[in-house]
């Protein structure tokens, strides 16, 4: 008997969400040193964790035999007062993506559709099938998504419908005007998920935490893995109206964000500092791409968050010949783009280098 006969049908159906590959493994496999290996392949920030937060870790792990505050008192209270929001309208996650995981407990079944955008962060689908439910697939033309078909595409079984804004692995945004068009015609039965985990890389305002206020049915998800530096620790919170925070909390488990990762992403939270150096750091990158990309003749989208996706003709060689070169990107085949590549903006150094192994790759590429 194969296992799949007796274990949970929609787990069977998954595909395994694949991460980007680790710097250790990658030095392992090619026996190099991992010091030499740049790593673009998951939105990590280059300049490491907020240096608040470390500090304020260390003095956490002092007390790692304490079970964390289940409740997050702290954390939950900062983020409201820094949101203006009440502290019943904060949730915590071990990383957005388990927010996510708590959405489709608390709303999905095989009865129920879960509305994205074609080329939307994958998670959302993984999800969905882990819960049996719909997943409908709403074209993004230009992989910008598309908010009024997405508004069309809502039925009476719709339960939730993501936003990623801006969108991994597209990097494109959806601006204040067409969301609030868009708002204004979502039913009460359907929460709207607004995953901002590259908020802070923005420029312009944006603003869907009013819809919190309004106390309509949607959940914005943050993260602290991306412009805070704090990947490793899994922390990421919700601001949500209090009736669907409320559900959320049940769906948990007791502690699910520990402590040394709340009292990091506490200090991280208030360290503008590092927040304001690393998205300068990320201007830079992405003004470095847009300038380099277009001479070596590689299309790309525009991107409002920290990485580039472009069009290398054959993703997964690039990818594998970048990987010889000690340089991790990601390949795309996963989102169904198959001769794309996603780039994490690093370091001006790292950003250099990646573009002279993508160079090398590419005259490889058409040498062959
Ligand atoms: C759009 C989006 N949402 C959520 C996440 C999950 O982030 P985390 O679980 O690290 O908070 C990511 C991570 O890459 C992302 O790109």
């Amino acid at each position: 008997m194969a296992i799949c006969d007796y274990a949970n049908q929609y787990v069977c159906d998954l595909v395994a969400y694949q991460t980007g590959k680790p710097i250790e493994e990658t030095a392992r496999e090619l026996g190099i040193d991992a010091e030499t290996i740049v790593k673009v392949a998951s939105n990590e920030n280059p300049l490491g964790p907020s240096p608040k937060a470390v500090e304020a870790m260390q003095e956490a792990l002092k007390e790692s035999h304490i079970y964390p505050d289940g409740g997050g008192y702290k954390l939950r209270t900062a983020i409201a007062e820094q949101q203006e929001v009440d502290i019943e309208n904060v949730i915590l996650g071990n990383g957005s993506n388990e927010i996510i995981e708590l959405l489709c407990h608390s709303f999905l079944n095989p009865k129920a559709e879960l509305i994205a955008a074609e080329h939307a962060f994958v998670v959302y689908k993984l999800m969905a099938t882990l819960f049996g439910a719909k997943y409908v697939e709403v074209p993004d033309p230009g992989f910008i998504h598309d908010l009024e078909g997405m508004a069309n595409a809502i039925t009476e079984d719709t339960r939730l419908l993501f936003i990623a804004n801006p969108n991994n692995p597209t990097g494109t945004l959806v601006k204040q005007a067409e969301i609030d068009a868009f708002m204004a015609k979502v039913p009460d039965h359907v929460v709207v998920v607004f995953d901002e985990a590259y908020f802070e890389f923005l420029h312009e305002p944006l603003d869907t935490i009013k819809f919190v206020k309004e106390g309509k049915n949607v959940v914005i998800l943050r993260t602290c893995s991306k412009i805070h530096g704090l990947a490793a620790l899994r922390i990421g919170y919700g601001i949500a109206s209090k009736n669907v925070a409320a559900i959320l909390q049940k769906a948990r488990q007791p502690f699910n964000a520990n402590a040394i990762a709340q009292a990091g992403a506490l200090a991280a939270l208030a360290d503008e500092e590092h927040r304001l150096n690393t998205r300068d750091i990320n201007d830079q990158g992405l003004a470095f791409y847009e300038a380099e990309l277009p001479k070596l003749k590689i299309p790309y989208v525009k991107s409002y968050a920290n990485f580039v996706m472009c069009d290398v003709g054959d993703g997964d060689f690039v990818f594998q010949e970048m990987l010889k070169r000690g340089v991790i990107v990601r390949a795309m085949r996963g989102y169904k783009l198959p001769g794309w590549v996603r780039i994490s903006i690093g370091t001006p150094e790292q950003n250099v280098r990646v573009l002279e192994v993508l160079t090398e790759v590419l005259a490889l590429r058409d040498s062959a």
